[in-house]
């Protein structure tokens, strides 16, 4: 079989497909169909925070798939309640929890909860902000690539500007169910917030009786040098979203849920794969080895390290570099498309944030001789000027 072409052939069409068939992965490696090594420096979108293929989650995935799969969450379970003892010790007053499959529903739920919670609607967003695409979530995702097609999309949704106090303090008002902040925008370019800005939004919250999502979908699980970003900020949200490395790769979403939040009762919301023992036991084994590791510690290492060598690259190309730990943005003054390419034809995979940003996140476990390497790769591909031609 032509696994490129046979995927051609049956794809819904909505994915823009690589002509790279990757088949296996360890640690921040990719190999290819013919054995050929990849730097994996996008972990599948933020996921593979642990690195690809970690014997812990394969063992913890094997010794419960011949134990017990499926379980709706009515039935309690040892991999559940264990998981959420452990969940919840993550953020002194997320002291509830709420699993679901994938980031966007995690987004939904929280939303739901706002409005039940709070007896109100409206919901303010920010301008760069990327949720998901789900109709909720997508109402909150600001880019019109994304929405255009789909309205009408959710009412009660507004976009304000990222790190400006004045534009949140205006759109609060004492109709807001919540305001939902991503603390380093991804996807929007890796943006991190201000200190005063995230915490003035805590304040306003507090103040006017909205709650305080924070989505720590990408920038959570030790991404950016602690295990969630909004420790950099010492800030509480009411609710925090999570999901992609949770369970070490498996699909699985969270909702962490503040005291602050109120009438969750049986029915409001659910779902059917949400929580199962299977997910649950691959968490732990994540929460683990995340610990056991020190990926946070190995994130806030890593990510100086490469910030700095990232500086040392004298590329008139290079506008600004930005992130938190392994969440690192490269904005360059042309766009990206040819430089990723030209990244994967070097056996290095990036993604892009936006048009102009190239986005690094390696899984954590990244060795210093891997980052040495894309850093070398970088410097040489940057080197290149693929906009000259159109300038002559
Ligand atoms: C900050 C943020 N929120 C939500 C999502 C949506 O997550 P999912 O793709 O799992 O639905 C993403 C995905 O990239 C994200 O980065």
């Amino acid at each position: 079989m032509n696994i490129v072409e046979t995927e051609n052939k049956y794809t819904s069409g909505v994915y823009a497909k690589q002509a790279l068939t990757i088949v296996r992965g360890k640690g921040a490696s990719l190999f290819d169909v013919d054995g050929n090594e990849y730097l994996d420096c996008s972990s599948g979108h933020g996921v593979a925070n642990l690195g690809h293929a970690h014997p812990k989650i394969a063992e913890a995935l094997y010794k419960q798939a011949s134990t017990l799969i499926t379980l709706f969450e009515s039935f309690p379970n040892d991999q559940r309640a264990a998981l959420m003892e452990k969940i919840c010790a993550l953020v002194p007053g997320l002291d509830r929890v709420f699993f679901c499959n994938s980031g966007t529903e995690a987004v939904e739920a929280s939303f739901k909860f706002a409005r039940i919670s709070t007896g109100r609607k409206n919901i303010v967003a920010a301008m760069r902000a990327f949720h998901g695409r789900t109709y909720g979530s997508l109402s909150a995702t600001f880019n019109k690539k994304y929405r255009e097609g789909f309205e009408p999309l959710v009412p009660g949704f507004c976009h304000v500007a990222y790190n400006n106090i004045e534009a949140l303090d205006k759109a609060v008002t004492d109709e807001t169910a919540a305001v939902i902040l991503e603390v380093i925008q991804g996807e929007g370019g890796v943006y991190p917030a201000n200190a005063e800005y995230i915490q003035f939004a805590r304040r306003i919250c507090d103040e006017r009786g909205a709650l305080l999502i924070v989505d720590e979908i990408q920038s959570g699980f030790g991404r950016t040098g602690k295990i969630f970003a909004i420790e950099h900020y010492g800030i509480t949200p009411d609710l925090l979203t999570c999901a992609k490395s949770l369970a070490g790769g498996v699909p699985m979403g969270a909702v962490l849920i503040g005291r602050n939040v109120k009438n969750l009762t049986p029915g409001v919301h659910g779902t059917t794969f949400g929580g199962n023992p299977l997910v649950c036991a691959a968490a732990i084994a994540a929460l683990n080895v995340i610990e056991e590791e020190d990926l946070p510690g190995q994130a806030a290492a890593k990510g100086k390290y490469l910030m700095e060598k990232l500086q040392e690259i004298n590329s008139p190309n290079i506008r600004e570099v930005r992130g938190l730990g392994l969440m690192v943005g490269i904005e360059i003054k042309q766009k990206v498309a040819p430089y990723i390419k030209a990244l994967q034809e070097n056996r290095v995979i990036a993604i892009n944030a936006g048009l102009t940003v190239i986005r690094l996140l390696p899984p954590l476990v990244i060795t210093y001789e891997q980052i040495d390497h894309l850093v070398e790769v970088l410097a040489e591909v940057l080197a290149a000027d693929y906009e000259a031609d159109k300038r002559m």
